[in-house]
């Protein structure tokens, strides 16, 4: 059908052999509200708001040879997408972006192993990392933001609550040759080991917050990105080299841009500079992710 053929028309140059995990379809933007293909690999990854998928697009997707797989973005269980059609992925596999490998897998819950909103921030993060610096991760899910720190020399520290993650994040170093033993990982609460750190008077040069929407800690404590990301941000302040960069982002949808800037003013000192990022250009429909590079 036309509706799709051009939506994929306009990836294509996006797809190269350092870069096959792109969205393809991307709701409203390309006339599909709420419908969104992703390709990892050349393996599908359809969500829809709805929960099943509208008559014309499952037509079109039994036409194709990939093996693709479903899930609902609405559901109260978030569980693994389903498989829809083509051949059966029963195992991880390797997608590549910007030239690095990760570890995708459709069978280990509702998240795929990395996000793909985030890329244009991975890039740069890899631009400005050297072998002579430190970069902390928070938040850090599978380690992508860590693995792209590294494969520029930098020294990493990748921190997150799940010890499942923080294994994923060391095999997508192993993925990339680069070996976990020469980084540190830290399980546990991001508020936790800032204050740490900061007591420890251990700065690094880079620092990535990229925190969910919601979050409790272990002990119960809420996080909520609306309330509480300038104080995340000034504790993560404190942990900052002079002349070192903080990469503050949300996909916050009801967070505006500029309430944004005004909890991370309302905390850092008058003399730093923010500076607003877009999302990656596959991104066409609603801009909810908010990026701020805060430079010293
Ligand atoms: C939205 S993902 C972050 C995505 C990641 N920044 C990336 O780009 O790949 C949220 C991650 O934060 C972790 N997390 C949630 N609350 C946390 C907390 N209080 N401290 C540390 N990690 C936390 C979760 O385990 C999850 O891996």
């Amino acid at each position: 059908m036309q509706i799709f053929q051009q939506a994929l028309a306009r990836r294509a140059s996006f797809l190269t052999a350092d870069t096959n995990a792109v969205r393809l379809i991307d709701g409203a933007g390309d006339g599909m509200h709420g419908v969104y293909l992703e390709t990892f690999a050349d393996h599908w990854l359809l969500s829809t708001t709805a929960a099943n998928i509208p008559s014309p697009i499952a037509h079109w997707l039994r036409e194709q040879t990939q093996s693709i797989y479903h899930k609902c973005l609405s559901q109260h269980q978030k569980e693994s997408p389903k498989h829809f059609h083509g051949p059966q992925i029963d195992a991880p596999f390797i997608a590549r972006e910007n030239g690095m490998n990760c570890e995708i897998s459709f069978h280990s819950g509702y998240s795929q192993g990395i996000f793909l909103d985030q890329r244009d921030n991975r890039r740069r993060v890899r631009e400005r990392s050297g072998t002579d610096h430190t970069i902390l991760n928070t938040f850090a899910y599978t380690g992508a933001f860590s693995v792209s720190a590294a494969l520029a020399g930098a020294q990493t520290t990748t921190l997150d609550l799940s010890q499942p993650y923080l294994d994923w994040a060391k095999r997508n170093f192993t993925h990339n040759q680069l070996d976990p033993t020469q980084h540190y990982f830290c399980k546990g609460d991001t508020f936790h080991w800032l204050r740490r750190f900061h007591k420890q008077g251990r700065k690094f040069h880079g620092i990535i917050l990229d925190p969910p929407t919601f979050s409790r800690d272990e002990k119960g404590v809420v996080f909520r990105v609306e309330n509480d990301y300038g104080a995340l941000a000034e504790l993560a302040y404190a942990c900052l080299q002079p002349s070192g960069w903080m990469l503050c982002s949300t996909n916050c949808h009801k967070l505006h841009p500029k309430d944004f800037e005004r909890q991370l003013r309302g905390v850092l000192p008058r003399n730093v500079s923010l500076e607003h990022t877009n999302m990656p250009a596959d991104f066409t429909d609603v801009s909810y992710l908010k990026s701020v590079w805060v430079e010293t």
